[in-house]
């Protein structure tokens, strides 16, 4: 079976729901950000100091490829992922389905504390505010609009996605 993308911001849930949906389906589950963490050996934090951020999104989109090599998966992607045309292209030449998880600002806001807020690409509110705002339309363009309250748990997501795969088995 073709793989599942689940894509969006930051702080969106996709890796705590997609280990869930993971788990239900059968399928392996793969991170891309620890995919590239593995395959560089070293933490995205210091990929982005030591490296910068062009050679993070050489790492991730090749470990998107591979996983776009593969079936079966469920894949969390990283905030930028689909951003990137060629990443988007990837996912549909693999004929996958991609998901996007879309909570709205606040609740991201709320739902990150101050570690999880310590990521690169999220230097302060404002800014990610507006990388957020910038970024959605292309998450727009998902297969799957996932408009989510942020209330949800990982499981009550992972059911959603998983009752939208089979409505879109049924009109198939
Ligand atoms: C990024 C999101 C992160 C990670 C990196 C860059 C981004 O993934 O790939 O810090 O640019 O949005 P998460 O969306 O899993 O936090």
């Amino acid at each position: 079976m073709s793989n599942l993308y689940l894509v969006g911001f930051m702080g969106a849930g996709k890796t705590a729901a997609g280990r869930v949906v993971a788990r239900r389906m059968g399928r392996d589950f793969v991170d891309l950000d620890d995919a590239v963490e593995r395959q560089l050996r070293l933490s995205i934090r210091e990929i982005f100091e030591s490296l910068g951020e062009g050679p993070f999104r050489q790492a991730e989109t090749a470990e998107l490829g591979k996983t776009a090599m593969m079936s079966d998966l469920v894949v969390a992607t990283g905030g930028g992922v689909f951003s990137d045309p060629g990443n988007r292209s990837l996912i549909e030449e693999a004929e996958a389905v991609s998901v996007f998880l879309d909570p709205p600002w606040e609740a991201i806001c709320s739902r990150l504390d101050e570690k999880d807020r310590a990521r690169p690409n999220w230097i302060d509110d404002r800014q990610a505010r507006a990388l957020f705002v910038k970024r959605r339309p292309d998450y727009l363009l998902a297969d799957i609009h996932l408009e989510l309250t942020g209330a949800e748990t990982p499981v009550d997501v992972a059911d959603m996605v998983r009752s939208v795969l089979a409505e879109m088995q049924c009109d198939t």
